[in-house]
């Protein structure tokens, strides 16, 4: 299992120590989450604080868009070369020309649904999709519950990327602890996302350690 902090619950009044922790602590991507006031209720950063995040960091960065001008904010964070540079198919009209339009930026494309969302609405992406990320919280903010519905739409997207294409990856995000790795680990989950059970312990290292199952 792959480990992505979300710096949603980082200290950032400290930002560049807490991204020297987390990636000294064996984090395998750092997740940044981007929030426009309008797709969800909440406000977070542009690249003007992205920026000394990617300069900090040793691991790569996994945008996560949570915006409703999807094309705009690929602009504005495309040059900062992220490996992945996900956005959600429910603000997407022509989620399959921005796939390609983010591939073209040499950026690994990916499509998160929100946990009401049908896997097989996807279907017909996949072959262009390097990994589908699944929220198991409404998007928004961190420390909330997870969902446990994820669990069967990870299963049931397991068996579409199996038959459309077997190297795109599957992301989970929200509400992600020890008490639910194993279970999305047998779903078949690749990389977990985890803001508060990472960034609320006292000891990173452990934290993420306890995920890399
Ligand atoms: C929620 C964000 C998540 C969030 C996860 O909209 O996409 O990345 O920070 O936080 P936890 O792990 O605390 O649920
Ligand atoms: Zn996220």
């Amino acid at each position: 299992m792959l480990v992505a902090p979300s710096i949603l619950s980082a200290d950032f009044g400290n930002l560049e120590k807490e991204i020297k922790a987390i990636c000294e602590a064996g984090c395998d991507l750092v997740h940044v989450d981007v929030m426009d006031g309008h797709f969800v209720p909440n406000l977070t950063i542009g690249p003007v604080v992205v920026q000394p995040v990617a300069k900090a960091s040793t691991k790569p960065l996994d945008i996560h868009l949570m915006v409703e001008n999807n094309n705009f904010f690929v602009d504005l964070f495309a040059p900062l070369k992220p490996k992945y540079l996900s956005f959600h198919l429910e603000s997407e009209k022509h989620p399959h020309r921005l796939i390609q339009k983010i591939r073209s930026l040499e950026i690994s494309p990916a499509i998160t649904l929100n946990p009401h969302t049908r896997v097989e609405d996807i279907e017909y992406l996949l072959e262009d999709l390097d990994m589908v990320l699944l929220m198991s919280v409404n998007p928004g903010f961190g420390g909330q519950k997870f969902i446990p519905s994820v669990i069967e739409k990870a299963k049931k997207l397991k068996e579409l990327i199996n038959k459309r294409n077997p190297k795109c990856l599957i992301e989970v995000d929200g509400g992600v602890s020890d008490k639910n790795i194993k279970e999305l680990k047998d779903a078949g989950v690749d990389i977990v996302v985890a803001g508060s059970y990472v960034f609320g312990s006292d000891s990173y290292k452990k934290a993420i350690d306890s995920l890399k199952i």
